[in-house]
């Protein structure tokens, strides 16, 4: 037995960046933004704590799926960075859902993390060590954003999106891939003023070859998603839709064209939210199900792509 979502929920900072406020700073331009990436606008971190936005997130998830914090057995926090290095958000997110919860994780997938926290709570269902869990992806990227530096800071955005699973038989398949490197696409972590390290580091700004990691994406992406579905023994067009990672329109295109699908099966909210890393697949997941346009029986693709180099596909049938 492995599991079914059981409902979704999400939050974003109130404060929207459009592209011409980056303009003002920045040598750059709605025109260069929008044509090579498709993103208009994203929410940035400013007053809020991520964690308050974590709690929101949960309690419209939890309400969604009909089911009480008192229930959830595990919280996987999929982040980045949280507010805190330590503690772990897991726990602070069990403080508000569940004090009394068993198990608690935070996950540091980049944008697979929530591929890569559904493939952990798939382990434990088969276990049966769990009955409910939630998960909550939970990105503060513009917080390790070089906001001088226009070939990353322009593409990252913040959002929480929680998914809350119960037991059940609609996770078809889960793969995730690693391509050790990480030359192309890392945050150094600081060597604070240890006076017994000579070169010490304290930049933790996002470094990107933006080339590179978009040819990796489409090639990696589309090895696994052929492959997942394979071994599931379907075709493209029997996916209905294709939730993939919101890093880059230009991606999203090159996978469909590639598969040969309509745009209809590829659903984007790439032009409000900029890149959330793993918050992404489970935020426009939450769009479409409040907005009722995935329907019971919908077999749902997540594809996600990023810091690794790393990629994730699920296949699951969607049950509410
Ligand atoms: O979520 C993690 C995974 N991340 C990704 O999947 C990102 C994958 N990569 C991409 O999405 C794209 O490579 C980017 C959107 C990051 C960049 O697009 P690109 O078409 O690959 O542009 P580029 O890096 O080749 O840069 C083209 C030009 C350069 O100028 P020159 O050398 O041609 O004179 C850049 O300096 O565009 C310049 N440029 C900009 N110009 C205006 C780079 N950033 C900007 C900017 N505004 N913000």
């Amino acid at each position: 037995m492995s599991f079914n979502i059981l409902g979704t929920g999400s939050s974003t900072p109130k404060r929207v960046v459009t592209n011409n406020e980056l303009s003002a700073f920045l040598d750059t331009s709605d025109e260069w933004i929008f044509t090579r990436t498709g993103i208009k606008e994203r929410r940035v971190l400013t007053d809020e704590s991520l964690i308050m936005l974590s709690k929101e997130a949960c309690a419209k998830a939890l309400a969604d799926a009909g089911v009480m914090g008192s229930e959830i057995d595990m919280i996987i926090c999929s982040t980045v960075r949280g507010d805190f290095i330590s503690p772990a958000m897991a726990c602070l997110i069990a403080k508000e859902v569940n004090p009394n919860c068993r198990y608690f994780y935070d996950v540091n997938m980049g944008c697979c993390g929530f591929i890569s926290a559904l493939d952990m709570a798939d382990a434990f269902f088969k276990a049966n060590k769990v009955k409910k869990a939630l998960i909550v992806c939970a990105e503060s990227i513009t917080r390790l954003c070089d906001w001088q530096d226009r070939s990353t800071c322009v593409l990252f955005g913040d959002a929480v999106a929680a998914v809350v699973l119960g037991e059940g038989n609609s996770m078809r398949s889960i793969k995730m891939s690693v391509y050790p490197s990480y030359e192309n696409l890392y945050i150094t972590a600081s060597t604070g003023n240890n006076p017994f390290v000579e070169e010490k580091f304290s930049n933790d700004y996002i470094a990107m070859n933006g080339q590179e990691v978009y040819k990796f994406a489409v090639s990696s992406i589309l090895k696994d998603i052929h492959e997942v579905l394979e071994s599931l023994g379907f075709a493209s067009n029997d996916i209905s839709f294709y939730l993939m990672h919101q890093a880059n329109m230009r991606i999203v295109e090159a996978v469909k064209s590639r598969l040969g699908l309509a745009s209809e099966k590829f659903p984007c909210n790439i032009e409000k939210y900029g890149n959330t890393s793993s918050a992404s697949i489970p935020l426009l997941l939450d769009e479409l199900n409040k907005a009722n346009t995935i329907t019971k029986g919908d077999k749902l693709l997540f594809g996600a792509f990023g810091a690794g180099l790393s990629t994730g596909v699920c296949v699951l049938e969607w049950c509410k």
